[in-house]
């Protein structure tokens, strides 16, 4: 796979320590007993990852990318990833908006030394924090700065969203992942993503997008009740900003454009969508879950 490209500097006064270039990577494989199931033994792994004091973790000051308990949110997802993704250890795995390692720590744990991870963000600072704690002990994560405009997390970025072109050569990856990513992002840069996400999947692989889809139910619910994010669900849409006045804060699509605009790129949906409570419906996760799998299957 080719990293050729954009990789930014560092922003100055940026944290300087870094965990030694010797420092043996933390697994987590010594004390686990012996259980009989997939299932459980993912189980076992995230209630790990959850309670790991040693894994790398941001500072307060340093988080961007929203409440919660970070080591908690990213094991609950590497359980969907892999439950509902059909993720694997030895996969390449692309993280579109990668933030400030919340994914990508707990993938530390699972993805094994034959698998992979590239992240991308447009937010530097996230992007070194990563790069001086994650790459520096698990150097198969590497982690890429992307100065993409967006009126939040960058402001003053050189390059227009719905530009944008990653830096990896097609199909280069079994696993893209997108969590809470276009649920800041404008249709045009959604619409870009499609047909990147489309170039880069290999063959059989998937894409994980944790989103906020609109359909009739999440209409139904959402003018019944009081929602913590007043979508306007009775404007046309297809795109809903929760809060218009702050482009890119919380961003809703409607669920039968935004599948047609991935079906556009040859990326179906795996299984039904699985929708989140963060409409009012009943439901263990937040966001909607989506996987998308590429159509086509030539030759890996
Ligand atoms: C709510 S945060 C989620 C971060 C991460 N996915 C997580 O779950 O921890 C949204 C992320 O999207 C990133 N982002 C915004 N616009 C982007 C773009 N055009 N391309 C890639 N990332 C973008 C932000 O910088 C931010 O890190």
């Amino acid at each position: 796979m080719t990293a050729a490209v954009p990789v930014a500097a560092s922003a100055a006064g940026a944290p300087q320590q870094t965990a030694p270039a010797h420092a043996p990577p933390v697994r987590l494989v010594t004390d686990r007993p012996p259980l009989d199931s997939a299932q459980q033994r993912l189980q076992w792994l995230c209630e790990q990852i959850t309670r790991n004091r040693f894994l790398p973790l941001p500072p307060a000051e340093l988080l961007f990318v929203g409440d919660g308990d970070f080591r908690a949110i990213g094991a609950e997802f590497l359980r969907y990833f892999v439950t509902d993704g059909g993720l694997r250890p030895n996969e390449e795995v692309l993280e579109i908006g990668c933030g400030i390692g919340r994914m990508a720590v707990p993938l530390t744990q699972y993805l094994s030394e034959t698998g992979a991870y590239q992240g991308i963000d447009v937010v530097q600072s996230g992007i070194d924090w990563c790069r001086q704690n994650v790459t520096s002990r698990y150097p198969s994560f590497q982690f890429h700065h992307l100065d993409l405009q967006h009126p939040i997390y960058n402001p003053g970025g050189s390059m227009a969203a719905d530009k944008v072109q990653l830096p990896f050569a097609d199909k280069s990856f079994d696993f893209i992942l997108l969590t809470s990513v276009v649920t800041h992002l404008s249709t045009m840069e959604t619409r870009a993503y499609a047909g990147e996400i489309a170039r880069l999947l290999r063959p059989r692989g998937r894409c994980f997008l944790s989103l906020f889809l609109i359909d009739d139910e999440a209409r139904h619910q959402l003018r019944q009740g009081q929602p913590r994010l007043p979508f306007d669900v009775g404007a046309e849409g297809p795109e809903y900003q929760a809060h218009p006045d702050h482009p890119g804060g919380a961003v809703a699509y409607d669920e039968t454009f935004f599948l047609r605009l991935f079906a556009e790129h040859g990326l179906q949906p795996n299984q039904p969508v699985q929708h989140g409570h963060w409409s009012g419906r009943a439901a263990s996760n937040y966001q909607d879950i989506c996987v998308l799998g590429k159509v086509d299957a030539g030759p890996l």
